[in-house]
């Protein structure tokens, strides 16, 4: 398919060149210089002199407080937005996707939402994830698609500089039992569930590699682990994700890159709606929760392993989420 890139209300981009123009609001990457240059010698300080000293003597003392605290305040908002982590999400327009990019949003970071079709739903998530005090653009493209890849990480570089987390969370079903599985059905679920994670994965490791930080996430499945009746493909493509991401994780922990995985076991989301009544009633009894995990529950597991200074010295490894179903 072919890719193609917005920002909901930021920056609009030229879907012909990829090259981002003028849109609605502040177009350009944040270039935001520290709190001590402003404090120092900016344009502020000076305001701040004239202020203090100005005709009325210092009378206006509480004035000032309410000033310097404004600007202190105003400086790390600043600062906050310097440091805010460049974030991919692929697959973010809907389900566990949508609920990690807006969990990151929140979290006050630049956010890339990737869908394949549902642009009205990722310009939406776009929306929220604003709204949230986040940023964020979307970005229409296969992630089984060396073009398409390649395509997403120019935007993100063009529009923010760099990336600092991928979150591989795109992905999709075409059960079958074996004996009537076909060849079409088995290379559609590798192609993005493990395709797609190598070619981020590869894009992503270049631009991290160079600065010797990053933090990417494979979103596998408790399938991947034991196997589950009529998932030979997708318990293939997720199994190969949890050694791929063990391998990556060997390679690039010298470049200080970590690479985690994460095993949901069955989340509520469009992929689990489709299963019908009675193995929904079948998937129940072998969860000791009880229930379906939710899309946000998810979504706070990959934000502590995505941003969370706590989670630095984690590698290699794989988290499950299934309300108990596999231990
Ligand atoms: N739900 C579960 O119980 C469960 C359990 C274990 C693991 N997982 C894994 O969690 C991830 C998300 O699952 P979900 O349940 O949230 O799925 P979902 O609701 O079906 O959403 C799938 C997302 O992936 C996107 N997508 C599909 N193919 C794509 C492609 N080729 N390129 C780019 N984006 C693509 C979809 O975009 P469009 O909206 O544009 O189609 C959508 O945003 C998947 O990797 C899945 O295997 C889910």
């Amino acid at each position: 398919m072919a890719a193609s890139a917005s920002a909901s209300s930021a920056i609009a981009f030229s879907s012909a060149t990829g090259a981002p123009a003028r849109g609605r609001g502040s177009a350009a990457p944040l270039r935001l210089l520290s709190p001590s240059v402003f404090v120092s010698s900016g344009p502020r300080s000076l305001q701040l002199r004239s202020t203090m000293f100005g005709s009325d003597g210092f009378s206006s003392f509480s004035g000032v407080r309410a000033q310097v605290a404004a600007i202190e305040q105003a400086d790390v908002e600043a600062n906050k937005k310097v440091d805010a982590p460049v974030v991919i999400v692929t697959g973010a327009s809907r389900g566990i996707g949508k609920a990690i990019a807006l969990a990151l949003g929140k979290a006050g970071c630049k956010v890339l939402v990737n869908y394949a079709r549902s642009s009205k739903e990722a310009e939406e998530v776009a929306k929220q994830i604003e709204a949230l005090g986040g940023q964020a653009i979307t970005f229409g493209g296969d992630v089984s698609e060396a073009a398409d890849v390649e395509s997403m990480f120019k935007t993100v570089v063009d529009t923010w500089g760099t990336v600092d987390v991928l979150i591989n969370n795109a992905g999709i079903t075409r059960d079958a039992l074996l004996m009537r599985m076909k060849e079409s059905q088995w290379q559609e679920v590798i192609k993005t569930n493990l395709t797609g994670p190598y070619l981020c994965t590869q894009a992503a490791a270049k631009i991290m590699m160079k600065k010797k930080k990053g933090r990417i996430i494979q979103v596998a499945s408790v399938v991947g682990l034991v196997g589950n009746v009529g998932q030979a493909n997708y318990a293939a493509a997720k199994a190969g994700l949890i050694g791929f991401c063990k391998t990556v994780a060997k390679e690039y922990a010298s470049r200080n890159i970590t690479v985690n995985a994460i095993a949901p076991g069955f989340i509520a989301s469009d992929m689990t709606a489709k299963l019908g009544e009675d193995i929904e009633k079948k998937i129940l009894s072998t969860i000791p929760l009880g229930r379906y995990g939710q899309p946000e529950e998810v979504a706070g597991l990959v934000e502590f392993l995505a941003i969370n200074p706590a989670s630095s010295y984690i590698t290699g490894q794989v988290f499950t989420i299934d309300g108990g179903m596999v231990m």
